[in-house]
């Protein structure tokens, strides 16, 4: 079986746009038995979704797994986008859900998840307090907007204080619930999932966002080591070991390529970006 996985195509992404429909047309000449596609498609607002999976030609079952970048919305309610929207409209168009509705084909199976994140992968040491990850704002922002100013306290040092940096969920996501309990929900359904396949000797997982610390891009700038809490979450990586037939997950959401032995399990960002699109072909 030859898998075909890409992810982050960010098609509502001015640059990103034409770079997405010359990878799709790529993907659309590889052929393949199964496609994936994990995660940051493009925002659920408008039709740029639609747009972006109605490029694809592919025979065979198109498996999709929601991004953060799909929970972006002018509307109230990104849980309501998650649950029920998305899977609507992606069944509209063909393509399977596949955090709702995991593939079996043969001794193969293949499940997924946003994933989501919950600080853990923050790097300790920029020193910056939790409070700060949870409004998704650095503590150089709380200097100079007044909406954040009470964050601010004797235990940010100066270092902190000159970060400026801002993760844009913040804005754009409405969850209603903390990000460690939307993580929990998301795991939650996914480990029943999973429960469910233990007879299938190969489980691959696709997940948007990463499982591993081992998968985070190299150290660039303070910027983007604060983005890092954003990440994913080893929550993910915990869950997944503890399933022996689970073999492999896949994820997008770093922009950054990377592969990673951990226990029993490989695990692989598709490293496609804004800037730079890839795919990967997977002989299963
Ligand atoms: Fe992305
Ligand atoms: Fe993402």
């Amino acid at each position: 079986m030859r898998l075909l996985i890409t992810s982050d195509l960010h098609y509502n992404h001015p640059v990103s746009q034409p770079l997405a429909e010359e990878l799709i047309e790529r993907m659309n000449a590889a052929g393949g038995d199964v496609l994936l596609v994990i995660g940051d498609t493009a925002v659920a607002d408008g039709d740029c979704w639609e747009q972006c999976l109605g490029r694809f030609r592919f025979d065979g079952p198109k498996l999709l797994v929601a991004g953060n970048h799909e929970l972006w919305t002018n509307g109230n309610d990104s849980l309501a986008v998650l649950m029920n929207q998305l899977p609507r409209r992606a069944a509209a168009l063909g393509w399977r859900w596949l955090a709702d509705e995991p593939l079996v084909i043969g001794d193969v199976a293949l499940v997924g998840s946003v994933g989501w994140y919950d600080y853990s992968f923050a790097q300790k040491e920029l020193g910056i307090p939790r409070r700060f990850y949870e409004n998704k704002i650095s503590p150089g922002v709380a200097q100079r907007l007044e909406k954040f100013a009470h964050l601010l306290g004797e235990d940010v040092g100066e270092r902190a204080r000159r970060l400026y940096a801002r993760w844009n969920d913040g804005v754009h996501v409405k969850l209603g619930m903390s990000d460690e309990k939307f993580l929990a929900a998301l795991l939650g359904r996914l480990e029943e999932q999973l429960a469910g396949l233990a007879r299938v000797p190969n489980v691959i997982a696709a997940v948007h966002c990463l499982p591993f610390a081992q998968l985070l891009p190299p150290s660039h700038n303070a910027q983007w080591d604060f983005a890092k809490a954003y990440l994913g979450s080893e929550k993910i990586g915990q869950l997944l070991l503890k399933y022996p037939n689970v073999k492999r997950v896949y994820c997008g959401h770093s922009h950054f390529p990377a592969r990673a032995r951990v226990g029993h399990l490989t695990a692989v960002s598709t490293g496609c970006g804004y800037r730079h699109k890839r795919f990967l072909q997977v002989e299963i």
